[in-house]
């Protein structure tokens, strides 16, 4: 696989110069070398510009912006722009638009409208791909390319005829036969039976609940396709450039319509873009588990953070800016968990468009700001850890994560419309990062063996290989934490019969004969202190011990958590507290330890290690009070040998650690 040329850390971002004069151009390149700036992604959105109308192409404007940036040293990566295609499309191709579940077709004045399975969009497509790779395979500013953007991010899901066609060729080539898709989708039930292929249509507005095997399927399709398209792209630049990685950004942790594991074992080097959610308080968390997903989607290997902010964004309802730094705590962070680098949308703040009020490297009021000094203070913090540079994140815990148990999970007709499977999801990785454990987000076909700690929120449907796994993994001494509304249905959405959690039931010793969902609102109290909500269910704990009972609710005095062996089962879904006793509870049985045991609450302790064994601890402070630490090293950051270390309120400390 071709790696990024680069050396040392990525750092910059998207450069959109052609929504500047040209002496701007000059003045940003100089401003990029003096904040240390090594990397940007060019022509993301330039598709109207380099084909003004169809097969006319116009490089001009793109060639000097890759000789001053490579006059300047600036490595590129650079965009095939083919993320928003120009008006010009729709105009002479209606039938490229895309149309939503509701019928609506989305028309050309925002970005990104195109239908994912159109072939008129796909030709275009790809031959501006060979036009950009064609004319730049040589640019000594290349060194990675960039596949479209944030791919199905609007137009996921397309419900128009060209969509049906694609669809159906796409359960033809998953079922063979109707008589195999009418048994997988349940068309027994409501009349549903289907005779031709050309009566299957994408699950569309209907009456009542749609089958839940089509909308399952639809959800599927719709992934593949993204994955199709990148797949489309990437084909045609490893053909003229196969020394140019190729990547194309996602945006966990929780993008639900593509796999991010399934689009992310086709690139090069997996990149991914996180915008915090500006008023939660915990919202760094939040990007860990962005952090910590991309590395899974990675394969555990380095990856790059595409994109970020440096201060508040523009979509969302009230845009927070940024306290002091906290921008290079998220960015840290970021690269704590596995990125090369840190890279931001955009570098100079728009003056007109949509996104002009959100931030930048180059804010609109220039240079003598809060956010241009933090900038370049960035710069040259990961120009100091440059040795960091494809070091692997340590972990010995992982969170079973997958898109089709979330997909089904989430369907509608269920037991209680509260059980979200990222909510569940959200929860463990919180109660896993405020135990100071790292954790490993991966699919259930990644290899167990070198966890000692496997956390399973509801993964309601799973297929038996995967149950086969987890069941070896417990064997062989791992501890696993299986929670409420797992194992229930195998790939089609059938119900495993004999009690639930049916795939699950050897491995917990547990049969749970029939759920209690709670109301809104109501909660029930555990007798080891916890308190559950959303859900509880009638377990019947055959050949497990019982760890802790429902003291109230519907199914009071009934096992609330069970154990057999290193396999643990939890009945309901529970409050922060209690959750996070239950992970640390369980880690201890597992012997998992923090990264740094005896953290105060709120700082941040992630290791890398480097192929040579040389550890290098992140710790990042995102209290207001100093944290003595029980351990130290050489401070990359400061190149200050620190022991043991205090890491002052809102700081960040890199420690290479001896022996
Ligand atoms: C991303 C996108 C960028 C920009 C940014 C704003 O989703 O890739 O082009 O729109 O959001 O936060």
């Amino acid at each position: 696989m071709p790696a990024l040329r680069l050396d040392g850390l990525a750092f910059g971002g998207d450069y959109n110069p052609e929504q500047w004069p040209r002496e701007t151009w000059t003045e940003d390149v100089a401003l990029m070398r003096e904040a240390g700036v090594s990397l940007v992604s060019v022509g993301i959105f330039s598709w109207a510009l380099l084909e003004p109308s169809e097969g006319r192409y116009e490089f001009g404007w793109l060639d000097d912006v890759l000789d001053l940036l490579h006059a300047n040293g600036i490595a590129v990566d650079l965009a095939t722009a083919t993320a928003s295609p120009p008006p010009w499309l729709a105009r002479a191709h209606p039938e490229t638009l895309p149309v939503d579940h509701d019928g609506r077709t989305l028309w050309p004045g925002a970005r990104q409208a195109y239908c994912p399975s159109s072939p008129v969009f796909r030709a275009r497509q790809v031959a501006l791909v060979e036009q950009v790779a064609g004319r730049y395979a040589r640019h000594p500013a290349l060194v990675m390319w960039h596949v479209s953007n944030e791919l199905g991010c609007h137009n996921a899901h397309c419900y128009c005829d060209v969509s049906a066609e694609a669809f159906r060729r796409w359960l033809r080539d998953r079922y063979g036969g109707l008589d195999t898709l009418n048994q997988a989708w349940a068309t027994s039930f409501w009349s549903q039976r289907y005779h031709d292929w050309a009566e299957i249509l994408p699950p569309r507005l209907t009456p009542t609940f749609a089958n839940p095997t089509q909308q399952l399927d639809f959800w599927r399709f719709s992934s593949d396709e993204q994955v199709a398209s990148f797949r489309a792209e990437r084909d045609v630049l490893r053909r003229i450039t196969p020394d140019i990685p190729v990547t194309t950004n996602l945006m966990l942790p929780m993008f639900k319509p593509v796999d991010g594991f399934a689009i992310g074992a086709e690139m090069d080097l997996v990149s991914n873009d996180h915008y915090l959610r500006a008023e939660d308080p915990d919202n760094h968390i939040d990007l860990a588990m962005g952090a910590d997903l991309t590395r899974g989607a990675a394969g555990g290997a380095p990856w790059l953070l595409m994109e970020h902010s440096t201060s508040a964004v523009n979509w969302q309802p009230r845009n927070i800016a940024k306290q002091p730094g906290q921008l290079r705590r998220n960015s840290l962070a970021h690269v704590a968990r596995g990125s090369d680098g840190a890279l931001f949308f955009q570098w100079r703040a728009s003056r007109g468009g949509a996104e002009k009020f959100h931030s930048a490297l180059v804010p609109h009021a220039g240079t003598d700001t809060k956010v241009w000094r933090e900038v370049c203070r960035l710069g040259s913090d990961l120009a100091a850890l440059r040795e960091i540079r494809g070091s692997r994140v340590e972990s010995q815990t992982a969170i079973l994560f997958d898109w089709s148990a979330w997909w089904s999970a989430d369907l509608d007709a269920h037991p209680t419309a509260d059980l979200r499977y990222a909510d569940v999801a959200r929860g463990v990785h919180r109660a896993l990062w405020r135990a100071g454990i790292t954790a490993d987000l991966v699919p259930p076909t990644a290899d167990l063996s070198g966890y000692r700690l496997i956390v399973v929120p509801t993964l309601y449907l799973v297929e038996d290989a995967a149950a086969e796994r987890l069941a070896a993994a417990a064997e062989n001494g791992a501890h696993v934490l299986i929670t409420a509304f797992s194992g229930i249905v195998d790939e089609h959405d059938h119900v495993r019969l004999g009690g639930y959690p049916g795939a699950f039931r050897d491995l917990l010793g547990v049969r749970v004969e029939e759920f209690f969902p709670l109301r809104a609102g109501e909660t029930v109290r555990l007798s080891d202190g916890a308190t559950g909500r959303v859900w509880s269910e009638l377990v019947h704990a055959d050949a497990a011990d019982v760890e802790a009972t429902f003291l109230d609710g519907p199914v009071g005095g009934g096992p609330a958590l069970t154990r057999r062996g290193t396999a643990w089962y939890l009945a309901t879904v529970l409050e922060d507290p209690g959750l996070h006793g239950l992970v640390a509870r369980v880690a201890t049985a597992a012997g998992v330890q923090a990264v740094v045991p005896g953290l105060p609450p709120g700082v941040e302790a992630v290791r890398r290690r480097g192929a040579d064994g040389v550890g290098y601890l992140f710790v990042i402070n995102h209290t207001g009070t100093d944290a003595a630490l029980a351990v130290g090293g050489h401070d990359l950051l400061t190149g200050v040998d620190r022991q043991p270390a205090t890491v002052a309120a809102g700081d960040v400390i890199v420690l290479r650690e001896s022996g």
